[in-house]
């Protein structure tokens, strides 16, 4: 047999091991040949059986990434769609009937199709490092995993497991993927071929959920198990936007587990799902999310000493966060008891993340507080995170800059004073970067990479690579007020505040941004943000003429600050906003969302014209991975093109009409 992406061979003792590795990628993905290459294997394999399969990748980085994006991107129409999804479904199936234990061994990233081909296996193996992740994250990507995911995973484990994972398109690592059962044993690579042997020789009864779990699929249960998600569901995302999640639910309750049974004009199936535009923003997502990773490529060498400066909200966070991600953290504070905060909330993080004592006493002992800033001589990177006050950052940069090593890299947290006016106390002006964060740190991906006039290409390259040491997406940014993602969120919050000042309920406005499909409502965002930042944002970015939101002011004076001071817009009781619950009364909640996004809209576009980043794709991936900006419609330029800008343009003139100067649109629209 002419194989060109497998290498099948048969030992003495009658075992075939068989090694996925696709020609001409670095990364083992699904294209239709590779999965008909597998097909035919599987048919000989079946016409002169070994005594076992072993199915493995002959690549370092992981086992399968999944179906070949590029190829389903690819797809001319339904039918193509159709046709792809049955040649998986065939194959697979082919496996899973083979008349010899079969037996996947899985290392690195297993994601969507690679899950569902180590599903189809009678036996699962995983290596037992950090970088093992096992899942099926096609939701994330619109549409359901249709090669037996939606039928295997429920059977092999309970219903009530795998509905969590496949409609929160969670991965996990081998331990955990033991423990749910989803593997039959966790082992260093090493002993991989050893496991395999056991399992293919012995043939231990295949695993099976236990009796609580499999009664989730029996019919009954399933209809109030599927009842339970679909509520869980809808408590976060709305049918007409994400149809992905439920269509999870229906392909499980209704017909199988099977995407062949659904009929199609369901909203379930995959010719629907192929043609929702959710399901095309957010593959474009993907590949931009893709795109800013490869910024981060690089030969500079590794961060293995940050230090920083300023322990506070975001200082703190971000030296765990990298203390967390294996670097040695040094973290600076005018006195021990300013830092002490930070080290406690960081042992809160690595609990929760690494779970397992000695890791997480390993992740503290890389977390120094240094209060003397002896760090700064030895760091190859210092992050400056103090006060947003340009005058005290210059005097501290003046102190440090002597101390640093030849080479090192000097960082500012700045989020809007433009580097430019930092870098005149520095004899090396070209080695400063701005690293901009997103609070909270843990959980936002993006970090912009600022680049001043000044800052050297090697330095900026060197602060990409950094982001990607540390598992975020870099943006790099022109130094510019605000950057990009403050610069658009910020007339967003404060139209919101301007119709609070209306008379408009805070609770209506937030309604509104949801249902536009904002992750959380921008009075809701800006009292989580807090309205000092809010405030100080706003003043660095306002524009003349344009009027400043009453009630803001207000509560800013009254030192109302929102969640961390109990109250703001709202009152905050333990951490969550009081709101009323009445409903929008007259008012059309499209309109008003309209009216809120159109200022970051315009915003967006001057951003593209002024080149804050270098094109409209990094402008809206800045906008979903910095601030959640309704990843299904695919940021603020793609809302515009959607929806066709001038229908924006003719809203934008009414608007300007009614409210003023501030819906001026930009001349960047003509390019758009
Ligand atoms: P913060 O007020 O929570 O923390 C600042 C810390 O710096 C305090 O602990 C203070 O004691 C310390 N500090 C002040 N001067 C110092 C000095 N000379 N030497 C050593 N430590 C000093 O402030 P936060 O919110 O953490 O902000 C810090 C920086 O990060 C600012 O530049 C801010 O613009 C930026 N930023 C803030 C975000 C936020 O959401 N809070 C988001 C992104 C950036």
């Amino acid at each position: 047999m002419e194989l060109k992406h497998w290498k099948l061979r048969v030992d003495g003792d009658h075992l075939a091991w068989l090694a996925f590795d696709r020609a001409g990628t670095a990364t083992n993905t699904f294209s239709r040949e590779a999965l008909t290459e597998l097909g035919q294997i599987a048919e000989h394999l079946a016409s002169m059986p070994p005594k076992g399969l072993a199915i493995y990748s002959a690549k370092d980085n992981g086992f399968i990434a999944g179906a070949d994006i590029e190829e389903f991107v690819a797809l001319k129409d339904a039918e193509a769609a159709i046709a792809f999804t049955r040649l998986g479904n065939e194959v697979f199936d082919r496996v899973a009937a083979l008349p010899f234990p079969t037996v996947a061994l899985i290392h690195g990233f297993c994601m969507g199709g690679g899950t569902e081909l180590a599903l189809a296996c009678r036996y699962r193996v995983a290596d037992d490092g950090p970088s093992t992740r096992i899942g099926l994250p096609e939701v994330m990507l619109g549409i359901v995993p249709g090669w037996g995911g939606v039928k295997r995973m429920p059977k092999l484990i309970g219903a009530a497991q795998a509905l969590p994972l496949m409609l929160a398109g969670r991965s996990v690592d081998g331990r955990r993927a033991k423990k749910l059962g989803l593997v039959d044993a966790v082992t260093p690579r090493r002993h991989f071929e050893n496991a395999a042997r056991r399992f293919l020789l012995d043939r231990p009864a295949p695993s099976r959920p236990a009796f609580s779990a499999a009664i989730t699929n029996w019919p009954g249960v399933r209809w109030y198990v599927a009842k339970k998600a679909t509520k869980e569901v809808a408590e976060r995302f709305r049918r007409d936007q994400y149809p992905a999640p439920y269509a999870i639910i229906d392909v499980w309750k209704d017909f199988g587990g099977d995407v062949r049974n659904v009929p199609r004009e369901h909203p379930a199936s995959v010719a629907s799902l192929f043609f929702h535009p959710t399901t095309a923003n957010l593959i474009r997502l993907f590949k931009l999310q893709e795109r800013l990773k490869s910024f981060g490529k690089s030969d500079a060498a590794k961060i293995t000493h940050l230090h920083v400066i300023g322990a506070g909200a975001m200082g703190g966070d971000i030296a765990a966060w990298c203390a967390l991600r294996g670097i040695t953290v040094t973290l600076q504070d005018l006195a021990a008891d300013r830092i002490a905060p930070a080290i406690k909330r960081a042992s809160d993080l690595f609990t929760k993340r690494l779970k397992q004592p000695h890791l997480v006493q390993a992740a503290m002992d890389r977390l120094i507080p240094d209060v003397a800033g002896a760090g700064v001589a030895r760091a190859d990177l210092v992050i400056e995170a103090i006060v947003e006050n340009p005058e005290v950052k210059r005097k501290l940069f003046a102190q440090i800059e002597p101390r640093m090593k030849p080479g090192a890299i000097l960082a500012s947290n700045t989020s809007s004073i433009p580097l430019q006016d930092l870098s005149p106390v520095l004899a090396r002006p070209e080695r400063l970067v701005g690293l901009h964060f997103f609070n909270p740190v843990a959980q936002m991906m993006l970090v912009e990479i600022v680049q001043a006039p000044q800052t050297a290409p090697d330095v900026m390259a060197a602060g990409q690579a950094f982001a990607r040491q540390i598992d975020k997406l870099p943006l790099p940014c022109k130094s510019a007020p605000g950057f990009l993602v403050n610069r658009v969120l910020s007339p967003y919050l404060y139209e919101a505040m301007l119709m609070v000042d209306e008379g408009i309920p805070p609770e209506t406005i937030d309604a509104a941004a949801k249902d536009f499909g904002m992750p959380m409502g921008p009075i809701e965002l800006s009292d989580m943000v807090g309205l000092d930042i809010g405030w100080a944002v706003g003043q660095e970015l306002a524009k003349p003429g344009f009027p400043i939101p009453k009630k803001l002011q207000s509560l800013v004076e009254a030192k109302k600050f929102g969640k961390k001071t109990g109250e703001g817009f709202y009152k905050w009781v333990k951490g969550k906003p009081q709101k009323s619950t009445s409903g929008p009364g007259t008012l059309d909640l499209k309109s008003l969302a309209d009216r809120m996004v159109l200022p970051a809209l315009n915003e967006a576009v001057a951003c593209v014209r002024e080149r804050i980043v270098a094109d409209a794709d990094l402008c809206d991936a800045g906008m979903v991975f910095g601030t959640g900006f309704a990843p299904h419609r695919g940021g603020p330029i793609q809302t515009i093109r959607a929806r066709g800008k001038q229908e924006w343009l003719r809203i934008m003139g009414e608007l300007k009409a009614r409210h003023g100067l501030r819906f001026e649109a930009d001349s960047g629209w003509d390019s758009i």
